[in-house]
């Protein structure tokens, strides 16, 4: 029959990759994978067992010893969370852990929807579809505040904008597996788009690239 469908999508911070992840999931039958919520479970891990969250081996032995519960935690969510994730992502043997991690759960046989930073370009490079979404950092920060507000965390925008600047000047720049768009994804801009509208022109992109 046909090969499973893997979608991969990367993009930076608030670009929107997750909510579209999860519907395209829902829209293709896939199981879906948020990826960055690895890399915060891991600092999150880190910073419970009371390590400092640049001990890059408490970072590799909680990756290591990762479990799916961890996922549930509401505090991942929280935007020091991602902060800290972004720097416990820059340590090679924390990303050699949740490869295979990734990878795993890639190779099923329903195929899957990851959504991350490197999914294209590391963790599924033989992906069907590849994605890579962005959108104006000034959009970005005004997503996620919204967001933020509806989880009752006030934090200023202009705030919220810096942290997303450095946070995509650290993934674009670390050495291993960095911010960056796959030689054959598709670039999608959501700047001017809402969710409604970029969930639409994925899904053109996916059934183009996929026997009917
Ligand atoms: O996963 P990522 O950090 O890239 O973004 P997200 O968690 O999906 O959050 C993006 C926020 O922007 C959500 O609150 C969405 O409702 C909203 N949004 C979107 O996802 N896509 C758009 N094209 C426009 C807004
Ligand atoms: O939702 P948002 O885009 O703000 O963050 P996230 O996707 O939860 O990712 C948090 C951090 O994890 C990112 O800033 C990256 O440093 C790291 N990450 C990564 O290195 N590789 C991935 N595949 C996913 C996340």
């Amino acid at each position: 029959g046909d090969l499973p469908l893997v979608i991969a999508i990367d993009g930076p911070a608030a670009s929107g990759k997750g909510t579209l992840a999860k519907r395209l999931a829902a829209h293709y039958g896939l199981p879906h994978l948020d990826t960055g919520l690895l890399y915060r479970a891991v600092a999150l891990t880190v910073l419970d067992a009371g390590y400092a969250i640049d001990d890059h081996a408490a970072a590799a032995r909680a990756a290591a010893t990762l479990i799916a519960d961890r996922l549930a935690d509401p505090r991942l969510r929280d935007r020091a969370m991602g902060e800290a994730a972004s720097r416990v992502s820059s340590v090679p043997a924390v990303r050699a852990a949740l490869l295979a991690w990734q990878q795993r759960f890639a190779g099923n046989s329903l195929g899957a929807v990851l959504d991350g930073r490197d999914i294209g370009t590391v963790v599924c490079p033989h992906a069907r579809v590849k994605l890579f979404i962005t959108a104006a950092p000034e959009e970005r920060a005004r997503r996620r505040h919204l967001e933020l507000q509806r989880r009752g965390e006030s934090t200023s925008l202009g705030a919220i904008l810096d942290d997303i600047v450095a946070r995509d000047a650290r993934d674009a720049q670390r050495s291993t597996a960095p911010l960056k768009a796959a030689a054959d994804a598709v670039l999608l801009d959501t700047t001017d788009l809402d969710a409604d509208a970029a969930f639409a022109a994925a899904r053109e992109v996916i059934d183009r690239a996929r026997p009917h």
